[in-house]
């Protein structure tokens, strides 16, 4: 059995992940050294691909043009997405700060290549989605590392990806998977921004794990474990 992790190793892992947080405000001005920049860069780029075909690139930008330029997208999609939702909920959703363009020292636009060592990818075959997948996994590894070197990051959704493809110069065939922003905060909240304000709760573990079908949520084979996930044993 290999067990190189010891102990603090595991500890400071843990703590990484139920630390992390999505942040879109209180970022600070100071700037994010370019050695620790490169290490969370690195770390993005060893997390797992199907087929290793590491289909993901990195846009890195400070250029404030191109941040305000962003920022206008932003603020016009927030106002298009609000209408979709009735009030009370559109004027609670329209307070919200949901995004940290101009005020982080950092954004980051990661994208998805389609092409890269294609056509024929080892694992892309069936599910094609498999490669946007591995771009998420490799802006989870950025987030956690990002975590660990004390750096806040928000990921912006509510922008158009024309928009985007527009200012930064990505190709068609290439797509914008994530919108992120960078730079250090003086804290962490301990709960996630949405649930603080009301927004959603987080669901119970127990009520999202089933054991060997689809909402199979008792399952004697499974006993012990389902006592342990009832109990919210978590290692932070
Ligand atoms: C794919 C994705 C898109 C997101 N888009 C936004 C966004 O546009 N604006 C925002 O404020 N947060 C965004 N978030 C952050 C989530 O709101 C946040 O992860 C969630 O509320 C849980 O909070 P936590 O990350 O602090 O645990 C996004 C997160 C993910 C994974």
């Amino acid at each position: 059995m290999t067990d190189d992790f010891s102990e603090q190793e595991k500890r400071g892992f843990y703590k990484a992940i139920y630390s992390r947080r999505d942040v879109r405000s209180h970022f600070n001005s100071k700037p994010i050294n370019d050695e620790i920049l490169s290490r969370i860069l690195h770390a993005a780029h060893h997390a797992p691909s199907v087929g290793f075909s590491q289909p993901w690139n990195f846009i890195l930008i400070k250029d404030m043009n191109t941040k305000k330029k962003i920022k206008e997208s932003f603020e016009k999609e927030k106002k298009r997405s609000s209408e979709l939702v009735e009030e009370p909920k559109r004027s609670k959703y329209l307070s919200f700060k949901l995004e940290g363009i101009l005020e982080s020292t950092v954004n980051l636009c990661v994208t998805y290549d389609p092409s890269k060592f294609g056509p024929f990818v080892i694992g892309r075959s069936s599910i094609p989605e498999a490669g946007l997948y591995s771009v998420c996994c490799a802006i989870q590894n950025l987030w956690l590392s990002a975590r660990t070197e004390g750096i806040g990051l928000g990921w912006v959704s509510i922008l158009s990806n024309d928009t985007l493809r527009e200012v930064l110069d990505i190709p068609e065939h290439v797509i914008p998977v994530a919108y992120l922003c960078l730079g250090y905060v003086d804290d962490f909240a301990k709960k996630p921004d949405l649930e603080t304000a009301g927004w959603l709760p987080r669901l119970e573990l127990k009520d999202v794990v089933y054991f060997e079908k689809w909402n199979d949520k008792e399952n004697k084979d499974w006993e012990s474990i389902q006592k342990m996930i009832k109990e919210n044993l978590d290692y932070a």
